[in-house]
Parts: structure tokens; C-alpha cells; sequence
């Protein structure tokens, strides 16, 4: 099986800049680029921070480009989305009025998580209706292998800025999680591209498709940085799970004939 992974788009409304780049443009010319070279995807999910600043205009934006899209797709928030505004134009909340969602598919489980706190804050909030979905909905897989979606990590990922604002309580997220075979953990948030394990459950994160954090703060004079963005293709295969992180708008040739080098890869 394999889907798209793409995460932090930081919409703001058509034609506007954010940081000097055109997010709506950058979403259009990655949608292409997945639709042009893996369209048999089973699904995409898009891990939260779909607008800057959850205005609806951003919310309207994100519905038109994605008129053509056909693979399947699973929106979530992040802490620059606004719950509200996004239901006024995507619907989908569930019965606690949050965007969670659950399905199957071959015999696997898929959960995305609502990890947005609201308010001031930029971390991220399970709470207690939260977290009793996530526990029912944990019970259903019955000890198939599950996947999880969630914005924010919930554990520090050493980098002096998003260390400040994780989930809230990862310790106690992560103890819901145990006695369960969760397989993998899909983040978004940290504007980068991480990989590890935690707790015995791999995990991943990608770029955001507009601005980046730099891993090192001071190594860029602004905050944010002007890195190459991507999108993750993953593959689930039996035992193994394979993500690539693809930086679609920085593929070009090189310096070579096009002939050259094509026979010798045995
Ligand atoms: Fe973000």
C-alpha cells in the first residue's frame, strides 16, 4: 500500500504572500505533482496547519484547489487552525465536535488526532473526550497494525523552539498507546524533516510546503528559513514501512547526457 503525506501548508487566501512565498501557489504545484506520479495512492492525509491564520478565505482556497484532486483525503488541524472556521467549510467533525478520524483499509488501521489546543497557544492538547475516542478507537483494531496521524509530536524532538510547544502530557499519550500495535507515528509541526523511535514505535515528519524552521536557530538572521519543501510517499509492505520525503519543486536535471550512466545498476 502506498499514500502521500503532506503537512503545514500555511494557507492564506489566494493571491496573498506569507514570508514571501505563495502557499496556495506551492499546494497547487504539489497536488500536481502527486497526482501526476502517484495517483495510485490509497489515500492522502494532510497533518494539520492547513491556513496561517485560520481565516475562512484560506479554508475556501484549500476547497478549490483541491476541486481535482482524486485521491482520497483526510484534513486535520494544527495549532494555526481555527476548529470553527474549517468546519464552516469542510464539515467532518465528530460527535465531541472535533476533527478525528478512523478507517481500515487491508487489514491496517489509520487514526488522525484533533491535537489543537486553541486560544494563545501554539502546543498541543489531547483532552479528556480526546483521548476517550482515542481509547475506544484503539480497542477496535484489536491488535491489527495501526498508524497514527497527529500534528503535534508528543515528545521533544531537540530543537530549542518546538521543544517549547509539543503535545501536552506525550507520557500519558504515550501510555494510551501501549498494549496496542501502533506501528508508526505521523507528525507535522516541526517544519523539518525527522525520524526516530519513541518508546518502540517509529516515527516521521516532513517539511511544511511553505516556510521552514531551521535546525539551527541563528544560522539563518530570521526565524524562519527558506528551505526546499516536500511531500512524504510511504509505502507499508508486511513488516515494513518506508517513507520518502520527495522535494518536488527542486527536481531538475543535472549536468549529464541523457544517456549516461543508464545501464549499469545490476
Ligand atoms: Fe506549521
Amino acid at each position: 500500500m502506498k499514500f502521500i503525506h503532506l503537512t503545514d501548508l500555511h494557507l492564506v487566501p489566494a493571491g496573498e504572500k506569507l514570508w514571501g512565498f505563495d502557499p496556495v501557489a506551492r499546494l497547487r504545484l504539489c497536488l500536481a505533482d502527486v497526482a501526476k506520479h502517484h495517483a495510485d495512492a490509497a489515500f492522502c492525509v494532510i497533518s494539520g496547519d492547513l491556513a496561517e491564520r485560520g481565516e475562512v478565505a484560506s479554508y475556501q482556497a484549500l476547497q478549490e484547489c483541491l476541486l481535482d484532486f482524486k485521491i482520497p483525503l483526510h484534513l486535520m488541524l494544527g495549532n494555526h487552525d481555527d476548529r470553527r472556521n474549517f468546519l464552516s467549510v469542510f464539515g467532518g467533525a465528530d460527535a465531541n465536535g472535533f476533527v478525528q478520524m478512523h478507517w481500515q483499509l487491508q487489514g491496517q488501521h489509520f487514526i488522525c488526532l484533533d491535537t489543537l489546543k486553541g486560544g494563545a497557544s501554539s502546543a498541543g492538547l489531547l483532552d479528556e473526550a480526546r483521548r476517550k475516542w482515542l481509547k475506544a478507537t484503539l480497542e477496535k483494531t484489536a491488535g491489527a497494525p495501526t498508524y497514527i496521524f497527529m500534528h503535534h509530536p508528543p515528545f521533544a524532538i531537540h530543537h530549542a523552539l518546538m521543544d517549547l510547544i509539543p503535545l501536552e502530557d506525550g507520557e500519558g499519550f504515550g501510555d494510551l498507546l501501549s498494549g496496542h500495535n501502533v506501528r508508526h507515528i505521523f507528525f507535522g509541526h516541526a517544519h523539518r524533516t525527522i525520524s526516530g523511535q519513541w518508546r518502540g514505535i517509529s516515527f516521521s515528519a516532513l517539511p511544511s510546503l511553505s516556510h521552514q524552521l531551521p535546525l539551527v536557530g541563528g544560522s539563518v538572521p530570521t526565524v524562519y528559513s527558506d528551505e526546499p519543501p516536500m511531500y512524504s510517499v510511504v509505502h507499508l509492505n508486511g513488516t515494513q514501512i518506508t517513507v520518502h520525503s520527495d522535494a518536488f519543486m527542486h527536481r531538475s536535471k543535472v549536468d549529464m547526457a541523457e544517456d549516461a550512466e543508464r545501464g549499469n545498476w545490476s
